[in-house]
């Protein structure tokens, strides 16, 4: 796909996880989580990434903000995560830890369980300044005073900041984990499954919330889900991931009405319709996928 104004690109993206046994602790084995994996995103928009349970869409979105090794020291990474940084591409996965640091801000992410993500034993004033704290010279009142903004940008208010995390709903906390995830002014937001956890009634305020957001900051996003219906809306280009591969990868209109891969049909059959088939021709349409 021709595009402009990419603000990143993954090329060849590659992650394997060796597997280490027998009481030498050798390498037997690996899961290659990502494979051969391209994409790219143009500033402003969303790309949806849809796939199964352990097909690489977590492992691609640490890929891209690089903090795979903290957590699997041994992992192999290869391939090119190109940030555009005014007008020039710089290798994300070619800097050391210190160079890295500057770029940091720029990308962040959104988790998927806003009931684990958010320490219990923290203020949301505090869990909302600590990327602050670590990212810039902001004195007390300033970083104070952007909390709260923050917190109405979100549709908290911020007389709310001084309470705990328990103290509000799932929907709440995801906010709050937007909130933090703003409090850098990051380009690029990588969004892992942020509305999985969340009552069906809430996760349509989610997006919308995270849409407004989006246009409002120019943001680019990643949006990860595990089902087309959620990433519908928001997403200007879709990448289907099945066992790390993007198996397809194409604007949003056309994974829907014209989808090329088996693993892409076998998603959108699983969307509920709103004029459901009879019975009948869900059968046949299950026949014809061979499901
Ligand atoms: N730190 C790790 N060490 C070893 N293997 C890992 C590690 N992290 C992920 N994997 C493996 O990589 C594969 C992809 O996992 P990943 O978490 O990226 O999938 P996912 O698409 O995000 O799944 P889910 O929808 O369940 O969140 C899985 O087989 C997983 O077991
Ligand atoms: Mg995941």
């Amino acid at each position: 796909m021709k595009k402009n104004n990419e603000i990143l690109k993954v090329k060849n993206l590659n992650v394997e996880f060796p597997i280490f046994g027998g009481i030498l602790q050798r390498e037997v084995s690996h899961v290659h989580a990502v494979k051969d994996l391209s994409l790219s995103v143009c500033q402003g928009e969303t790309i949806g990434i849809v796939g199964e349970s352990g097909s690489g869409k977590s492992t691609l979105g640490k890929a891209i903000l690089n903090v795979l090794k903290i957590t699997a020291p041994d992992v192999r990474v290869t391939g090119e995560i190109l940030l555009n940084d005014n007008g020039s591409y710089i290798d994300l996965l070619k800097l050391n830890r210190k160079e890295i640091i500057p770029y940091r801000p720029q990308i962040q992410m959104i988790f998927q369980d806003p009931f684990s993500s958010l320490n219990p034993r923290m203020i949301v004033q505090d869990i909302i300044k600590e990327p602050m704290d670590i990212h810039t010279n902001m004195n007390e009142s300033e970083k104070n005073d952007k909390v709260r903004w923050l917190m109405e940008k979100v549709g908290l208010s911020g007389e709310q900041a001084m309470r705990y995390p328990h103290e509000f709903s799932g929907g709440q906390r995801q906010r709050i984990g937007i909130a933090r995830s703003l409090a850098t002014e990051p380009k690029i937001i990588i969004a892992d499954e942020p509305v999985s956890a969340l009552d069906v009634s809430i996760q349509a305020q989610v997006i919308n919330l995270m849409m407004d957001l989006q246009d409002e900051f120019n943001l680019t996003i990643l949006f990860i889900a595990h089902d087309l219906s959620v990433v519908n809306h928001i997403s200007t280009e879709i990448a289907v991931m099945y066992l790390g591969e993007a198996v397809e990868y194409n604007k949003t209109e056309e994974i829907f009405s014209n989808p090329q891969h088996k693993y892409t049909k076998t998603l959108l059959a699983a969307i509920p319709q709103p004029n459901p088939l009879g019975r009948e021709e869900r059968i046949k349409k299950r026949k014809e996928l061979d499901l």
